[in-house]
């Protein structure tokens, strides 16, 4: 019999220990250490007879490759995040928050494979076949020719694969619930997901099969069980979106086979997830143009341009530290941007709450999306509106400066399509798009701070000037300088 052997494994990093500790060293996560029973080896490795290397032949870096062939599934926005398809024979992990649509969206992707003959086989660890099949009915599928399985047994899963035609794509619903023979410890822990994440990585890559594991997130995002795991994959998708809002985002975070900064959005309808093709005109939809504070910002999605409306509300704070509460963008950037308002341009807000929102749900992670809050704020602290055809964008330097960004012809005709007809970005570095939409450079926030000062009303709105407390002085200095030479006119 085995040798069993108790060990203190770290649920998140994989690290082991001799005892239980509260914190991990090798990840620095708290209270992740957690014991698990391992089968020791049957045969000590000291014990075992050495063998000989074989000897591999080497290649060359030139030689001729074929490129992979692509399982086209027909979801255009699955395919162009995957990188135009999935790889025979790669593994890839979708992870996601629970009930954000993973099964939706891996049911629907099983069934359009199989509509195209391939042999597709969806094990289903969490659920049971009727609620699989009753999702499916819902989504318009239930007559796709998919092989349906409940287990959770590697083993079992990979002997049910071996036999009959060959597989082109397996699904697994979740990587979290399934446990092999060959390790000891509890589904969901750290050894069991990684063996079985082996187990399924060996699987692939000997019969060309590609295998899509789902995973659950952490509090935190985080893919839950090993890092190794995300290491053992080809590919790394999250799927994202919030309760309040119907759009989902697909983006890869790691590809092996594709870009990772390709974004594919999906609306979650009655009938199951949509795709959205063009998410400009989705996320600018319902805007409210005559109202101070949002500004449209000329965003990258990997090679798509995608234009969001960032909201920005500053109102006079009743706090000893006023609050800044951010949806969607990093909060430290708007403090470094709030920082150099105030210092480089004048515009004080320390006595002010800040609110800041990207509309629609979206996250951004772009630096370019620092002259469209810039202006949000000012509007929103003017209670001057926007020009409602106007967009933005550009970076801003900690000199007040406003620095180019990558890809402005594409922003630039994005913007021109759908209806905008002046840019206020960053000089420079527009060449040949200028014809298609109005550009206003900016050289620095000041300029941008001046010219939006200069649309506000001479009084502000009663509800912006606290009682007793004068509008900033900054503004109506501003203020001043603007009118013949206006740089935003
Ligand atoms: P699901 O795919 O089960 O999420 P996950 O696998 O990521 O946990 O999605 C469940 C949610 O999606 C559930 O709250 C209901 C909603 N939904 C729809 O709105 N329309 C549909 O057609 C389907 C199938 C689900
Ligand atoms: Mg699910």
């Amino acid at each position: 019999m085995a040798k069993r052997d108790t060990s203190f494994i770290c649920q998140s990093c994989g690290a082991v220990y001799a005892r239980w500790q509260g914190k991990c060293e090798a990840c620095g996560g708290w209270n992740t250490i957690a014991e698990e029973v391992a089968v020791a080896a049957s045969v000590p490795a000291t014990q075992r007879a050495s063998r000989k290397g074989r000897a591999v032949a080497l290649e060359t870096l030139k030689g001729e490759s074929p490129a992979a062939p692509r399982l086209v599934c027909g979801i255009g926005e699955l395919d162009r995040v995957a990188g135009g398809g999935f790889v025979p024979g790669s593994i890839l992990l979708i992870g996601g928050d629970p009930g954000i649509g993973k099964s939706t969206l891996l049911v629907q992707a099983s069934a359009a494979l199989a509509g195209r003959g391939h042999r597709v086989v969806y094990v289903s660890g969490e659920e049971a076949v009727e609620q699989v099949r009753l999702r499916a009915q819902r989504l318009g599928l239930a007559e796709a020719e998919v092989g349906l399985a409940a287990e959770t047994n590697a083993e079992n899963i990979l002997a049910t694969l071996g036999t009959g035609a060959k597989v082109a794509m397996v699904v697994i619903d979740s990587i979290q619930t399934l446990w092999s023979d060959s390790a000891d410890s509890a589904p969901g822990t750290v050894t069991q997901v990684r063996t079985c994440a082996q187990l399924l990585v060996r699987y692939a890559k000997q019969t060309g099969a590609c295998v899509i594991l789902v995973g659950h997130v952490t509090k935190d995002g985080q893919i839950a069980g090993p890092r190794v795991v995300e290491h053992m994959v080809d590919a790394v998708f999250s799927f994202e979106g919030d309760g309040g809002h119907q759009f989902r985002i697909l983006r890869a975070q790691k590809n092996r086979f594709g870009p990772t900064d390709e974004i594919g959005v999906f609306e979650m309808t009655g009938s199951g997830l949509s795709e959205v093709p063009n998410p400009s005109e989705l996320f600018l939809s319902n805007r409210d143009t005559g109202a101070p504070g949002t500004a449209v910002f000329a965003g990258m999605e990997g090679t798509r341009p995608v234009l969001m409306e960032i909201q920005a509300l500053v109102a006079p704070s009743s706090l000893g530290t006023p609050r800044r509460a951010v949806v969607g963008w990093d909060p430290a950037r708007l403090s470094m941007v709030l920082a150099v308002l105030d210092a480089r341009c004048g515009v004080r807000l320390g006595g002010h709450d800040v609110y800041l929102n990207v509309a629609g749900g979206l996250r951004i992670n772009e630096p370019a999306a620092d002259l469209a809050v810039a202006a949000a704020l000012v509007s929103s602290l003017t209670g001057a509106p926007l020009p409602a055809d106007d967009v933005y964008f550009g970076e801003a330097s900690l000199t007040g400066a406003v620095r180019q960004v990558s890809q402005a012809p594409a922003r630039l005709k994005e913007a021109a399509k759908l209806g905008f007809a002046r840019a206020v970005i960053p000089q420079g570095g527009t060449e040949g798009a200028e014809a298609a939409i109005g550009v206003s450079a900016v050289g620095s926030l000041a300029e941008l701070v001046a010219g939006i000062a200069a649309r506000a009303p001479k009084r502000p709105p009663q509800d912006r000037a606290p009682p007793g407390r004068e509008p900033p002085r900054a503004l109506e200095a501003a203020r001043e300088p603007a009118g013949a030479d206006d740089p935003l006119r």
